[in-house]
């Protein structure tokens, strides 16, 4: 079909040809796309109606360059990831209270109302304001959920009478609406505002963390939350640039200027979006709470269930499982004297998104979820 993204993406794919018609509406934003990967081309076909809409644009040859235009509808959708596994592993009683504290577009969260009979009750949180305005007409039609604007970290002051919960669920990371709006500053694909912040409202934005930070803090950053082999390098190109970086394309750009050599299939700016995302979102801080407070919201029986997107938080929530299964009492004394026993037992192995998922939903693919169930140890009842 003449005309459309999905004659690049084949164009691209059979001929490696260095051109393609992509998304595009006006405006100062961008888009970048490695004609090479297929992945990022699914992505582009993944947003064909909006394409369709605004007509085709040429891409410049070659890899890596920044097109015309910026996804912008407010609309965009998420397709959740692991949505039945994710389900099936927390829903154990149809009438128990649930929470939900990353409700992004609702995927999980209406999967989870449809199998909750009359009694059941679910609260959703998001910091982001546009998952929250878009889940209004959710809540207006289900008296049985509760959706709230509040940080999962904060889980503890937010429950009140939903506890004890029969089950909690955090879909982690970002959602495809915060990477497809330029405007948000999340993503290297499309140049926006700096910002990369869930909650707009709160702390600072990507742009004021990297002026107000030491070259040493920003290598530091990238290297523990992206792993980025060439942190310092990086590091030193922000600090040593003329004038500070305002624009998501300019950090791409100047990412790529400092990577040799491109991991195969990723852009080389990911491990840094990843690193200053986390830095600027507090994001292992606010799992690190949420999972220490959920413990005592849980009743019996009550299941907690994580996906995660990269193995920083997925070691964290491995290593929180492990930690509060092993008994912290004495296991050489007597059970009345060895202390009290696991308050968590791992349910199962840790869970991938099968072939089909990933290749449907490119970002299933690096998605791991891990089930855990509270013991009747000191629970809530
Ligand atoms: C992957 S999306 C969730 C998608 C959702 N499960 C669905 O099916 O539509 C992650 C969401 O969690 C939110 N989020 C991330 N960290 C958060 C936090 N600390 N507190 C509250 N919400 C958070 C993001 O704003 C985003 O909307």
């Amino acid at each position: 079909m003449p005309g459309t993204p999905r004659e690049g993406n084949s164009a691209a794919r059979k001929n490696n040809k260095k051109k393609a018609h992509c998304i595009t509406s006006s405006g100062a934003g961008g888009l970048f796309f490695d004609m090479e990967n297929t992945g990022q081309l699914r992505e582009l076909q993944r947003h064909a109606p909006l394409a369709r809409a605004n007509g085709p644009v040429r891409l410049r040859a070659g890899r890596w360059r920044l097109s015309a235009g910026t996804v912008s509808s407010p609309d965009a959708s998420h397709v959740p990831v692991l949505l039945k596994p994710a389900v099936d592993a927390l829903l154990t009683d149809p009438s128990g209270s649930y929470l939900d504290g990353t409700f992004g577009r609702g995927g999980h969260s209406r999967e989870i109302l449809g199998r909750l009979g009359p009694a059941g009750r679910l609260l959703a949180l998001d910091r982001d304001p546009d998952a929250i305005s878009s889940g209004q007409a959710l809540t207006a039609g289900d008296s049985r959920l509760t959706l709230r604007r509040a940080a999962f970290a904060d889980v503890a002051s937010q429950a009140g009478d939903f506890v004890p919960l029969s089950g909690i669920l955090l879909d982690l990371g970002v959602s495809s609406p915060q990477l497809d709006r330029a405007e948000r500053g999340f993503s290297f694909m499309a140049d926006g505002p700096l910002d990369m912040r869930m909650d707009p409202d709160s702390g600072v934005s990507a742009a004021e963390w990297l002026a107000a930070s030491s070259e040493a803090d920003i290598a530091a950053a990238l290297k523990r939350w992206g792993e980025e082999r060439f942190a310092r390098r990086i590091a030193r190109a922000i600090k040593n640039r003329a004038a500070p970086l305002t624009r998501t394309g300019e950090l791409a750009e100047l990412v790529a200027g400092c990577v040799p050599r491109a991991e195969p299939g990723k852009h080389p700016a990911t491990r840094t979006f990843q690193a200053i995302r986390i830095a600027v979102n507090a994001e292992l801080e606010q799992l690190e709470q949420a999972l220490e407070a959920s413990v005592d919201l849980l009743a019996p029986g009550g299941r907690l269930v994580i996906i995660s997107f990269h193995s920083l938080e997925d070691r964290l929530v491995k290593r929180f499982i492990r930690r509060q299964g092993a008994a912290p009492g004495n296991r050489r004394l007597p059970p009345a004297a060895a202390g009290p026993g696991p308050r968590l037992e791992a349910v199962g192995k840790p869970q991938r998104a099968d072939e089909e998922e990933c290749r449907a939903n490119p970002r299933a693919r690096s998605a791991i979820m891990r089930v855990a169930v509270r013991t009747a140890q000191g629970a809530a009842s």
